[in-house]
Parts: C-alpha cells; structure tokens; sequence
C-alpha cells in the first residue's frame, strides 16, 4: 500500500501573486515522490495567507477522495498574517496532536527557531492535515520527520 494520493496547499500570498515564488511546494512534491513511489499528487494549490480562502482550499482538498494526506505549506508563525492553524482548526474533526508533537520535537533538534511553529494536524474526513512551516528546507525536513507514519496511518483511516 504505497499508492496514497497526497495534496499540497501553499499558504503564501507573495507565491500567489507568482507561482514561481512557490519553492517549498515543488520540493515537497518530489520529496513525496521520493519517499513514496507510487504515490500521486491529487491536489495542489496556492492561496492566499486568507483565513477564509484557507478554509475553502482545505474543504475542497478533504472532500472524499481526493487526497488521503494534504500538506499545508506556510502560515505557521506568529506574524498577524500566519492564520493557517487558526483554519486548519475549523475545519478537523479530530486533532492529531501527536503528529504536531513529533513535528516540533524533531525540528527543535535541528533549530530553536522551531519554537516559532504552531502547527496543527488533524483528520477531516479520511483526510490527515498536516501543517508544515513554509520555507522549504522546513518543509521538506518537517515532511521526513513524519514520512515513517504516514503509511500506517492512512491505513488506519481506510
Ligand atoms: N522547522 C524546521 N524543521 N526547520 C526550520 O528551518 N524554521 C522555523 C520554524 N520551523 C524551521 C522550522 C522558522 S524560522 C519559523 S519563523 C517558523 O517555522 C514558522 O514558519 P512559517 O511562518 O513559514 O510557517
């Protein structure tokens, strides 16, 4: 079971404006293919740091079927604008606290400023949302932390 469906929402309102900007989205993709072949990307897309346009990409990105797991790339700080936990909040049912645990504790192995994260995860439908910072060595370091779980845990929600 390596085929899961994997979405990437990127919370940037300057990678918005021009998709190029959009590094950690691209190297999050590859390193999804990476870790997991026979994986697809069924979902991508570029908002705005918008609590309201947040809210609409993740509704439509855990309808079903459409993505097992859907990382959010950005928005996770503490800058008036970083609102992406606020909305990922709104629209989980459950909370997977251990995945925002696991993101921080591994990370401030790499770097204190990880303290300056607020991630949330959780599930929404049969979607896992995880919260990843928005650089993208962040990003892609952020995805290794978790890469190990991600299997057993769609299969728990399938
Ligand atoms: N986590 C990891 N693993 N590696 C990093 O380089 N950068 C931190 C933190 N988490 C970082 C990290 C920094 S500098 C910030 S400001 C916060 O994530 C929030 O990033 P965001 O607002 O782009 O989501």
């Amino acid at each position: 079971m390596g085929d899961v469906k994997f979405g990437i929402l990127t919370v940037s309102t300057s990678c918005h404006e021009n998709p190029a900007k959009d590094l950690a989205g691209p190297k999050l993709a590859t390193a999804t293919a990476e870790a997991f072949p026979s994986s697809r990307i069924t979902f991508k897309m570029i908002v705005t740091d918008s609590f309201p346009e947040i809210v609409n990409a993740l509704k439509l990105a855990t309808q079903p079927n459409v993505c097992d797991v859907l990382f959010t790339v950005g928005g996770t700080g503490f800058a008036p604008s970083d609102v992406t936990p606020e909305a990922t909040r709104a629209v989980i049912e459950k909370e997977a606290t251990g995945l925002s645990c696991a993101l921080i504790a591994k990370s401030l192995a790499i770097t204190d400023m990880a303290m300056l994260s607020r991630p949330a995860c959780g599930i929404k439908n049969r979607t896992i949302i995880v919260n990843f910072p928005g650089s993208a060595k962040a990003a892609v370091e952020c995805f290794g932390f978790i890469k190990t779980s991600i299997l057993h845990a769609v299969a728990l929600l399938n």
